[in-house]
């Protein structure tokens, strides 16, 4: 790649957009931000000063101290974190206070960046190069998010997975402000019947493609 290239990539919770996103920044050898751990993180520190999600003060005040040392935490990366999330993602301070983190991580790198969430194509980056949205079925993202938790030893019922992904879609797309939506340009990329290589490859083509063009 010799230009500087923005790759956004959007999608719902459990479409598989995380797992691309990251493959690709490797493949293509270029920053990955994975922007719905700040949002996570924000949660987390709400919590952990005995605040409530919903408590704007609070929230902003953690988003504003964001500490991208802290994104490597593993305890950011369950179910109950992405619920969370989703609940202080609504207060449009605190998505204020994380767009300059995320435009200045897309800017910094000579080389380009990829970064996933729910609104880069339409909002952080709505310039960027190519953008993809990755959808997949509600009952397939469940099922997989489901051998997730019995991968991990955790017995969570099907249908109590597909409810949650359905509550938390339907926060993150009727919220006021960025809600979770393709960009008018953004390429759909459908998961439901693809394995994990093929959705990359399907990926990698229309990257490359439009890499060409
Ligand atoms: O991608 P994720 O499941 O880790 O995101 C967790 C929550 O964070 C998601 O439900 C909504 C919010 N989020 C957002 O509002 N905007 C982003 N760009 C990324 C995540």
């Amino acid at each position: 790649m010799s230009q500087k290239v923005i790759i956004a990539i959007d999608g719902p919770a459990a479409s598989g957009k995380g797992t691309l996103a990251k493959r690709l920044a490797e493949h293509l050898g270029v920053p990955y931000l994975d922007t719905g751990l700040l949002y996570r993180a924000v949660a987390r520190d709400v919590v952990a000063r005995g605040q409530r999600l919903e408590d704007c003060d609070a929230a902003v005040c953690a988003a504003k101290a964001i500490d991208a040392q802290s994104l490597g935490d593993p305890g950011l990366r369950g179910p109950l974190a992405g619920d969370a999330a989703s609940i202080v993602a609504k207060i449009p301070e605190v998505r204020a206070a994380l767009l300059e983190y995320q435009r200045g991580f897309a800017s910094e790198s000579v080389r380009g960046a990829i970064l996933d969430g729910r609104d880069i194509g339409t909002v952080v980056c709505p310039n960027a190069h190519i953008k993809i949205f990755v959808t997949a079925s509600d009952e397939a993202r469940a099922r997989r998010r489901h051998l997730e938790h019995e991968g991990r030893g955790e017995m969570i019922p099907y249908e109590q997975v597909l409810e949650d992904l359905r509550r938390r879609d339907a926060r993150d797309k009727g919220r006021s402000i960025a809600p979770l939506e393709a960009a008018s340009d953004a390429l759909i990329v459908d998961t439901t019947d693809l394995d994990k290589e093929q959705a990359f490859a399907t990926v990698l083509c229309l990257v490359e493609k439009r890499l060409q063009t």
